[in-house]
């Protein structure tokens, strides 16, 4: 059996993933910090409520050998979609706080570390195949003003997994595309107009050119045999 392991499902993309994946052959575990009204119906999901801004307790919280142990099947393969992110505080390098660079670092970037450091050594334990999939993006290798927290974290975490490939793991990045998500909304609404990108953002929803995360969850699991 394979478990997908999937940050971040209660909206945007992670949710379109997991909703997709309710009621395949694979196994699901969950990770995210509120619980959503469908989860009780969800016969082939476990959920694992944290926090991924408060990185120390993680790995106390994810006991995934002791998850594993408990499902009736055989674990032959663990892919681990590492989803979850924030966008962070707006505005330019000088105005940002101590917290907000605390905060988006933890959850973009060493959250998922220590998640990916433990799902490779417990794929290890129970000699089972293991994969990363990276949702990576554009901003990750393009510097945006206004934007240096999400640019930077994004770029630090997609460097990670390339380590990780270099050293045989099978990881890949992901670039989703522009989605219409709390995501976007976020940008839009905190953006300051006089950056250069505001209008790159506001004119993509009003063409209606943001992809839905539906359509992107579907041809990503399509992509990469998960369905
Ligand atoms: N939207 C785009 O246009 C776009 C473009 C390129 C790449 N991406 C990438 O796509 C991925 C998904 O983005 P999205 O647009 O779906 O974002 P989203 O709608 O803002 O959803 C983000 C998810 O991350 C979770 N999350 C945030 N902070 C968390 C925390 N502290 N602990 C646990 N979970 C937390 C949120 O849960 P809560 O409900 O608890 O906040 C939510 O489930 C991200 O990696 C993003 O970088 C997005």
């Amino acid at each position: 059996m394979r478990v997908v392991v999937i940050t971040g499902t209660t909206r945007g993309l992670g949710r379109a993933l997991l909703e997709a994946l309710h009621g395949t052959r694979n196994h699901v575990i969950a990770i995210s910090r509120k619980t959503i009204a469908e989860q009780v119906d969800m016969s082939n999901v476990s959920f694992i409520i944290h926090d991924l801004s408060k990185p120390h307790a993680l790995i106390e919280q994810c006991k995934f050998l002791e998850i594993l142990e408990i499902l009736p099947g055989e674990t032959s393969e663990i892919c681990f979609i590492n989803n979850a992110a924030v966008v962070g505080q707006l505005g330019d390098i000088g105005t940002l706080t101590q917290e907000s660079i605390l905060r988006t670092f933890n959850i973009n970037v060493i959250s998922p570390m220590l998640i990916s450091n433990e799902l490779m050594r417990t794929a290890r334990q129970l000699s089972c195949q293991f994969k990363i999939i990276h949702i990576g993006t554009g901003a990750a290798h393009r510097a945006i003003a206004g934007l240096s927290l999400y640019c930077s974290s994004k770029s630090a975490i997609d460097m990670f997994y390339k380590v990780a490939f270099e050293e045989g793991v099978e990881a890949c990045s992901v670039d989703p595309g522009v989605m219409d998500t709390r995501m976007q909304q976020e940008i839009r609404n905190n953006y300051d107009p006089s950056f250069p990108m505001y209008e790159y953002f506001t004119d993509l929803q009003a063409r209606g050119e943001l992809k839905d995360p539906n359509d992107v969850a579907r041809d990503l699991l399509m992509q990469y045999d998960l369905l």
